[in-house]
């Protein structure tokens, strides 16, 4: 079968290197993909619109399609292959709100009676609506742009007055279009963990939970980031946790998708945070999140192309993989100024060096000139390990790190080690 992937990170290259090893892959194509990618797979560096990517498909008899970013699945990418008898994983336009729209999942959330913060969702008109509603509210304050900001559109307000100018700059457009419309909701304090549910629009497979590092500097310090660094399995998801999890908040969702007539089918990406054993869902995404996916998928065993594709026939193949016992840890190195401005053009070497047993390097914004992989993104690659223990799987990926060298290199020291923490605490 011939494979298309559509995405250029880390995220995109641990996918590929996993659909590579099943035996039903016979090409495996990506649009754009990166300098990894294209050590093991080809990519094509074409306009992303669905017409193109449509006509990419059909030339080069694309049977299957694995979407890795959000934004081809908001302008409709699955839609448009599905309608060209394309099998693809990730959901309809439709079902993607669950993550474009943060107001159309909350109200789902509350329809569907799945445990999430207390909210309100204004528009701009309503002004004075929401200052009552944030009033109603202890601090901090969460308020969020509704529609996709680059992972920039949540803000914790620490005081009321600092609630109010956000809400006041998001309806003025710090946010554009995405800051049109507001969720205003209660912080909750907890743990918060990532779990993935390959989901064939009735049925789903629950995948081990992971835990990212969302802020740039250690003890979660500093701004925000896409992500620098993640483990899995996180203690901090028990038994019973993720049998809530699977019973009070994914079955539910799929069968409200289901009944609202837009099945999920595609990665169901729940962020969740655990207040007092119980979980609740800070938001839904539709895809792979990254850099949950580096650890999650090198737990997998068996054929991982194999359960994604018979997720989108509509019945999904549970057997086919199984978990390792084990865990897996991925640290992000990043670029100087991320995630703001941030250096680009640095010659990256150690990439070819011989990596201790069971480290990988994934790309992400890496590009290649004259000859070298330079970086050109903010995060650049992630070292993702496994070990039977969490304690040597850390020590491993931070080994893998060492190896790789350029100016002003930038990576967390504490991955993992609440795990580790909880790990000592529970035993
Ligand atoms: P999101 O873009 O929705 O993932 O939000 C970014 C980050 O903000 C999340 O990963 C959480 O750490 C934090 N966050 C979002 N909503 C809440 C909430 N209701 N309570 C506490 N933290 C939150
Ligand atoms: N790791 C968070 C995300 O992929 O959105």
């Amino acid at each position: 079968m011939n494979i298309l992937l559509l995405g250029s990170g880390a995220r995109e290259h641990a996918l590929a290197v996993s659909i590579l090893r099943s035996t039903s892959t016979s090409t495996l194509h990506c649009i754009p993909g990166n300098p990894g990618i294209a050590s093991i797979a080809t990519c094509h560096s074409i306009d992303v619109t669905n017409e193109s990517i449509l006509a990419f498909c059909l030339e080069h008899s694309i049977a299957f399609v694995v979407v890795g970013p959000e934004q081809y699945l908001e302008q409709g990418i699955a839609d448009v292959l599905r309608d060209n008898s394309i099998a693809v994983f990730g959901p309809s336009q439709a079902a993607a709100m669950l993550e474009t729209s943060k107001s159309f999942s909350k109200d789902f959330m509350k329809k569907h009676s799945i445990p999430t913060a207390r909210y309100a969702n204004f528009d701009s008109t309503q002004l004075v609506d929401a200052s009552d509603f944030l009033h109603s509210l202890s601090t901090p304050i969460v308020i969020k742009a509704d529609g996709l900001a680059a992972g920039k559109g949540v803000i914790i307000a620490q005081t009321k007055q600092e609630a109010q100018e956000t809400i006041a700059q998001m309806f003025s457009g710090k946010f554009g279009k995405a800051s049109s419309k507001i969720v205003i909701e209660e912080f909750l304090n907890g743990v918060e963990i990532s779990v993935f549910a390959i989901c064939d629009g009735n049925d789903f497979v629950l995948l081990p939970a992971a835990q990212d590092h969302k802020r740039i500097l250690e003890n979660d310090k500093g701004k925000n980031t896409g992500g620098m660094g993640s483990y899995a399995p996180t203690p901090f998801a028990t038994k019973e946790i993720m049998q809530q999890i699977s019973e009070n908040i994914v079955a539910p969702t799929l069968q409200g998708m289901k009944n609202a007539g837009t099945p999920f089918i595609g990665c169901l990406f729940v962020g969740l945070m655990i207040v007092d054993s119980k979980p609740y869902v800070i938001e839904y995404n539709v895809r792979f999140g990254d850099p949950e996916t580096q650890s999650v998928l090198t737990l997998l065993q068996g054929d991982v192309a194999r359960l994604l594709y018979s997720a989108t026939k509509g019945s999904i193949d549970k057997e086919t993989i199984s978990i390792s016992s084990g865990y897996a840890s991925t640290v992000v190195l990043a670029s100087k100024g991320y995630p703001d401005e941030f250096e680009k053009g640095k010659v990256i070497s150690g990439l070819d060096a011989i990596k201790p047993e069971n480290v990988q390097i994934f790309h992400a914004g890496t590009t290649t000139k004259d000859g070298s992989v330079v970086t050109n993104g903010g995060r650049v690659v992630s070292v993702t390990s496994y070990a039977p223990t969490l304690e040597e799987s850390l020590e491993k990926a931070y080994q893998g790190v060492q190896q790789i060298q350029y100016e002003n290199k930038v990576y967390r020291q504490d991955i993992g080690l609440k795990g580790v923490n909880q790990l000592k605490l529970i035993s």
